[in-house]
């Protein structure tokens, strides 16, 4: 399967049954024991960035390949949270894809979609920054920087390592090297 039989879509509410079961399936049951998860429980998601990915059924009427029936095979989430110093950010993650759609591209399309809806968005100047714990290797090439100054709570297990990708409207000031993230532990908002 090519990636141009997927296609991206809102998540919504709706959509929280699926996106719990492929994260229970990437993350495995304890997932909710992460110091992460602290962070992103008992509060909604910022729903205007979050996507999932749905397979494409094929079918002869294709006015209808729109459909919310098409089974959603990935997902990505953001969560509002706050640096130390209490400056607004957004949480990325879980991102996942199920394990039999992987290597296709699918998680870089989640990925390039959401980040550009967070950089063109009208209240994009409410965060300073997206933070992640995650692969460097993976997340580098999306405009990650390790941020070891950086913790979630409880700590990153490794090989994940917080990192950090500016917004725009302060990614000049991180072109001239300008800008400092505040030392410590994320909080909740
Ligand atoms: C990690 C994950 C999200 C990648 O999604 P995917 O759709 O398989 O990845 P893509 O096909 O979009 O790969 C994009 C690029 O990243 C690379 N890549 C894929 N998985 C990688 C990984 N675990 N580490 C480093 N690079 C990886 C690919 O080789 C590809 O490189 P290329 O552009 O040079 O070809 C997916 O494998 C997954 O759901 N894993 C389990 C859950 C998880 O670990 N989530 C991430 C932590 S929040």
């Amino acid at each position: 399967m090519g990636v141009d039989s997927i296609r991206l879509d809102s998540a919504t509410p709706v959509t929280l049954p699926a996106i719990e079961a492929i994260n229970d399936l990437s993350f495995g049951p304890d997932r909710h024991r992460r110091g992460v998860h602290q962070l992103r429980q008992g509060v909604d998601p910022v729903w205007d960035y979050c996507l999932v990915a749905r397979k494409k059924r094929g079918r002869a009427d294709t006015a209808n390949s729109d459909s919310d029936s098409d089974p959603i095979i990935a997902c990505i989430q953001y969560w509002a949270v706050r640096f130390a110093d209490s400056t607004p950010c957004l949480l990325l993650g879980p991102l996942a894809i199920l394990p039999d759609q992987r290597g296709q591209g699918i998680g870089r399309q989640l990925l390039t979609e959401s980040l550009a809806r967070i950089d063109n968005a009208a209240d994009g100047g409410a965060y300073r920054a997206i933070a992640i714990s995650g692969d460097e290797m993976y997340y580098k090439p999306f405009g990650f920087a390790p941020a070891p100054q950086l913790r979630v709570p409880g700590g990153t297990t490794r090989p994940l390592i917080m990192m950090v990708r500016p917004l725009p409207f302060v990614e000049s000031t991180a072109r001239a090297g300008g800008v400092a993230y505040p030392e410590g532990e994320l909080q909740r908002c």
